[in-house]
């Protein structure tokens, strides 16, 4: 494991059982509260991209804002919102995803990504894919071209990054918990 990955895995807070009983909830709120954890992660998130012109950063609601943007502010790009439905007030274009138990829906607003804009998308953790997938469909559906997807963990044996991979999307990821 890199020096890094221990570094953040050693800022990363795991609470026993929540929100239900068998659940091991990886807490990133520990992270963003160390300076030099949350400066890290955000430089090692944006690091390939920082040569390229990468046009949005689109965050997922709530803690891909927080992340997403300082990563917007670092690479001078603009931020997008994907949030939770009914959030956003103008046109939305709106897509239904599946969670771990049910199914939601998220928006983004139609004039938030032009045909052809160059976008990162971002949240805190990818575990089944469900969230993120959900996300890139809507990118996708207002022409977006996806750079990357970026996450500061991963759960690989929920198989989301693969998910992601098989949609043709680059998935890069900052600390990975076997097992979770
Ligand atoms: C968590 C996490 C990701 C998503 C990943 O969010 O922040 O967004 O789950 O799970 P998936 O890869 O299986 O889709 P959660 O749904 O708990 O909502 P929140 O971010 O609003 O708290
Ligand atoms: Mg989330």
């Amino acid at each position: 494991m890199s020096d890094l990955e221990n570094a953040l895995r050693a800022s990363i807070r795991t609470i026993k059982d929540y929100p239900k009983p068998g659940i091991l909830f990886r807490d990133i709120t520990t992270l963003l509260g160390e300076p030099r954890a949350f400066r890290r992660s955000v430089d090692e998130l944006v690091h390939p991209y920082s040569g390229l012109r990468v046009s949005k950063i689109a965050g997922i609601e709530a803690r891909g804002f927080i992340l997403g943007g300082a990563m917007a502010h670092q690479l001078s790009a603009g931020f997008v919102p994907i949030r939770k439905k009914g959030k956003l007030p103008h046109h939305t274009v709106r897509v239904a995803y599946s969670l771990e138990y049910g199914v939601d829906e998220m928006e983004m607003h139609t004039d938030a990504v032009a045909e052809g804009e160059s976008v990162i998308l971002v949240d805190d953790l990818i575990a089944t894919g469900g969230t993120a997938e959900g996300a890139v469909k809507l990118l996708r559906q207002m022409g977006a071209n996806i750079v990357a997807a970026c996450f500061v963990i991963d759960l690989p044996d929920l198989g989301g990054r693969k998910k992601l991979e098989d949609l043709g999307v680059q998935v890069r990821t900052l600390v990975s918990y076997e097992g979770h």
